[in-house]
């Protein structure tokens, strides 16, 4: 069947419905466009938005402070860049376009320049003492009696972050009078990874293809590049990598050197350095060599030869990114060299340039024996780094993932940042949602990552937060800073769900200034994003600080981990899918318990890698907290929780708690219909309804699994017990057959039905005996990727919704069947029904996908 992806998420009904009104009443549509609050917008923009401020009282007031005219002295690109963008965002906001002035004017005036450059023009100007590169200061002087705003730093890059600044401080309202804000940043280092492969494709990347990549090469057009770039550049980030860290060799070639020459100029206007993730293997692979020994000459001359024709297409190119000896990728372990002689080797010719090597921290076996109890994934990085420490060259950096296994939902801060004292180190987060719903779940990272900025390690005494000791500010360190993993795509909204920008948004403020707390970030992201109502700001923020929490409470509690199938896409349930294999994300669960122990007393020791008192209160079950419970211990599951309940008792609870939220955020969401503008509107809620039918997914699967495992009963009564839900198994059926669902806990019961028939139809029927009334119908169903089923709906004969199963769940490119990945929900709302009514599901299956269906249930109808 062909694809008819804009039916996607709505019923065949509707959309009809709507074609209809607009061929008969073309007068009503174009009334309705001219009467919508807020114009139709794509996302594109970002938070760069610049939407012109409608309340005239702030606007009289910028038109009074804000000078008419602007005189940027330097003609750098970057500065060039920073007066186009003051013209663009004035005129944006305020529907004013500055006067570009080669000298000060006679009047007030906007001064952009370096302090050498305000210098020249105003030479009494008294810069502050302590701004650092990239840093800036706003201060309004008086020249000869006019009011001059200067904009001003050591270095290019500051001057453009100081006007993105000034220009966000106009788009938040707030007032640009007598300005004297310096701003520093609090790490020398922020910067982006793309894992973007030359293919196109992304490794976890969940909003379409590559922006830099196709086919093997950079793409022609670098537009996108450039505008990706500047919206790094509104943050303070000054570098972005491009390419998997699984890297491809060729990513470096002679081929393609001067192919990332032209990105390296795409990101120069912007003050972004082109990073480029290198393979181990080069110099055997590129170089022709039989050796990537680092410690060979040959190597050695290999990898300076390849940085210096870098360096001559590339001036200021920032440097590589390693990833060695994880997950199957070659490293120093081939050779019985260390990490630190493997990120030196390519380090040296670096420095020569200015440039800077990150070397990967997520280092491990994954060929882990599974039945050894004292293995220990989680201390893979501290082991493998720690007795390393002052053997990295000045330019190297161990880039630390945020905890010690892999992005999960939960994970204690990993011990490594208290581990290293005389290395560089950077923060690494993922902003990509890989195992936090890959973006079509609401969830905001940014209180998750505070968790582990803000964490005292207590690594020289109290009072070390990760956060300063991977800025280098603990053991005095020039270099370290933060890494977020980004993967935005070519969506036209970059992260393909309109909120999740909040992440990267997130990401940048808080490599600039982790001090911001979450709810600083959520406002400002959402001020700039949706704009200034009080009842919207209120509202998105309201739902984006609820979200982890709420996703945390669906999917893996306690820290026992993500709970998700670990083996393939990490997005459904999938929940021993983690044991008995090599991966080591272990959960260790059998009848009696559950938990890694991770005690140094009698488990794999990975607590006495912090330092104390942290080693000592996660050694302990009395002083172990909740929320990283099984993360560090291995308990029963009626072993009761600080809170008063017990394990299991908490995995329902938060469960049943968790999609409970989600439902909210669907109402949340609806408060706001006609506030918002169509299009990130009904994006949205679609996407919050598809989350409401997997997070109920997610719900039923962890439950399930723990009451089977536990044997211990919800006390609420609620788990294994749906008296609203009809399971399709025990349907009348015709053309349809009843099947087992691996794993079995991703299907209610265990089990489902597909279409069997040879002329792919297919039907699942029962009779309704509750009372009369109005209900939504919702039918759990899998939606696979490979083929597009269409289901009927049928009350008592009478079609009332119809729809496709043509969603890509959970992304492309990989083997879907109906299973934890796959399950998805259509509602059909307001549906009248009357006792002894049919009830009948009506399905065309399609190529591989066999319409398959869970269950359907029936609910009192919502408002
Ligand atoms: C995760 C992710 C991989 C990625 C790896 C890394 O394991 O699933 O796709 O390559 O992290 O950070 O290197």
């Amino acid at each position: 069947m062909e694809r008819l992806p804009y039916l996607r998420g709505r019923t065949i009904r509707n959309t009809m419905k709507l074609s209809r009104a607009a061929i008969f009443f073309p007068a009503l549509s174009s009334i309705l466009v001219f009467v919508t609050p807020t114009r139709a917008e794509t996302g594109y923009e970002g938070w760069l938005r610049y939407t012109a401020i409608d309340d005239v009282s702030v606007r009289k007031n910028y038109e009074k402070t804000l000078p008419a005219g602007v005189v940027t002295p330097g003609h750098s690109d970057v500065e060039e860049s920073a007066q186009a963008e003051l013209i663009r965002g004035v005129h944006g906001l305020l529907n004013r376009t500055e006067r570009i002035e080669t000298t000060l004017p006679a009047e007030d005036a906007i001064l952009l320049g370096t302090i050498d450059e305000v210098k020249k023009m105003v030479p009494t100007f008294a810069a502050p003492t302590d701004l650092i590169p990239d840093g800036f200061y706003l201060k309004t002087i008086s020249v000869g009696g006019h009011r001059i705003l200067v904009v001003t730093a050591l270095n290019n890059r500051g001057v453009l972050y100081g006007t993105f600044t000034l220009l966000r401080k106009i788009a938040l309202y707030e007032s640009v009078a007598g300005l004297d804000d310096e701003e520093n940043p609090y790490a020398p280092v922020r910067v982006i990874n793309q894992w973007d492969n030359l293919n196109g494709t992304i490794e976890r990347g969940y909003a379409g293809g590559s922006i830099f990549w196709a086919n093997g090469h950079i793409v022609p057009d670098l537009t996108r590049v450039g505008d990706y770039a500047r919206l790094l550049a509104s943050l303070g980030i000054d570098g972005c990598s491009i390419n998997n860290v699984n890297a491809d060799p060729h990513a470096i070639d002679n081929e393609h050197i001067p192919e990332l020459a032209r990105v390296a100029a795409a990101f120069r206007p912007w003050g972004v350095k082109l990073f480029v993730c290198i393979n181990f293997g080069s110099p055997k692979s590129l170089g022709g060599l039989d050796t990537f020994d680092p410690l060979d000459p040959r190597v050695i001359d290999f990898w300076n030869k390849k940085v210096d024709e870098i360096y001559a297409a590339i001036p200021d190119f920032g440097g590589f990114i390693m990833k060695a000896d994880s997950e199957g990728e070659l490293g120093p372990s081939a050779y019985g060299r260390t990490h630190a002689d493997a990120a030196n080797v390519v380090a040296r010719p670096l420095k020569a340039h200015g440039g800077i090597v990150f070397y990967r921290g997520f280092v491990y076996n994954h060929h882990a024996d599974w039945r050894n109890l004292k293995l220990d994934r989680a201390r893979a990085a501290y082991d493998n780094f720690h007795h390393l420490d002052g053997q990295f060259d000045s330019n190297a950096l161990v880039q630390i993932k945020n905890g010690p296994i892999d992005f999960q939902v939960r994970e204690p801060a990993s011990p490594l940042f208290g581990g290293l004292e005389k290395t560089a180190m950077a923060l690494e987060v993922q902003i990509t949602q890989e195992y936090l719903g890959q973006q079509r779940h609401l969830c905001f990272e940014v209180p998750m990552w505070k968790e582990t900025f803000d964490f005292d390690l207590h690594a020289k005494g109290p009072n070390t937060p990760v956060k300063a000791l991977a800025a280098g500010k603990v053991f005095h360190n020039p270099l370290g800073g933060f890494a977020g993993v980004a993967n935005v795509g070519l969506d036209t909204n970059w992260l393909a769900h309109p909120l999740a920008l909040a992440n990267l948004y997130g990401f940048g403020r808080l490599a600039w200034n982790p001090d911001l707390s979450s709810g600083e970030i959520a406002e400002e992201w959402t001020k700039l994003t949706f704009g200034p109502d009080p009842k919207v700001v209120k509202t998105i923020c309201d739902m984006q600080l609820e979200s982890w929490p709420a996703y945390e409470d669906y999917t893996g509690p306690l820290g026992v981990g993500g709970l998700t199938d670990i083996i393939e896409v990490h997005y459904g349930p999938g929940i021993e899918s983690a044991e008995r294999n090599g991966w080591g994300q272990w959960i260790r669960a059998d009848t009696n318990g559950i938990g890694m122990n991770r005690t140094a007393a009698t488990g794999t020791g990975y607590t006495a890698q912090y330092h104390p008192p942290v080693s000592d209160t996660f050694e302990s079950l009395k002083t172990c907290p909740d929320e990283l419970l099984l993360f560090f211990h291995h308990v029963p599951y009626n072993y009761t929780l600080h809170s008063g309940k017990t394990v299991v008792q908490h995995v329902y609870d938060t469960h049943y708690a968790g999609v409970e939220q989600v439902r909210k955020f669907v109402q949340q969401w609806q408060s706001l219909q006609g506030k918002i503008d169509e299009q990130r509107y009904n994006q949205t809620l679609a996407l919050l309804e598809y989350q409401v039918g997997h997070a109920t997914e997610w719900r039923d699967a962890v439950c399930q699994w723990f009451f089977k495992m536990s044997g211990i009963p919800d006390k609420s009564g609620r788990v294994g017990n749906d008296p609203d839900r009809i399971e399709a198994e025990s349907m009348k059926l015709d053309g349809c057959a009843v099947f087992d669902v691996k794993p079995w806990e991703t299907a209610s019961c265990g089990r489902a039905i597909q279409v069997v028939s040879a002329d792919n139809h297919g039907s699942a029927s029962f009779n309704y005996t509750g009372k009369p009334g109005w209900y939504d119908l919702a039918v759990q169903y899998y939606d696979q990727t490979n083929g597009v089923s269409q289901f009927t709906l049928l009350v008592a004969g009478e079609k009332v919704d119809q729809w496709l199963a043509n969603d890509m769940l959970p992304s492309r490119n990989v083997k879907s069947l109906p299973n934890g990945h796959t399950s998805t929900r259509h509602t059909a709302h307001g549906v009248a029904l009357r006792t002894g009514d049919e009830i009948k599901i009506d399905a065309v299956a399609d190529d591989g996908e066999r319409a398959c269906v869970d269950y359907l249930e029936i609910e009192p109808a919502r408002p």
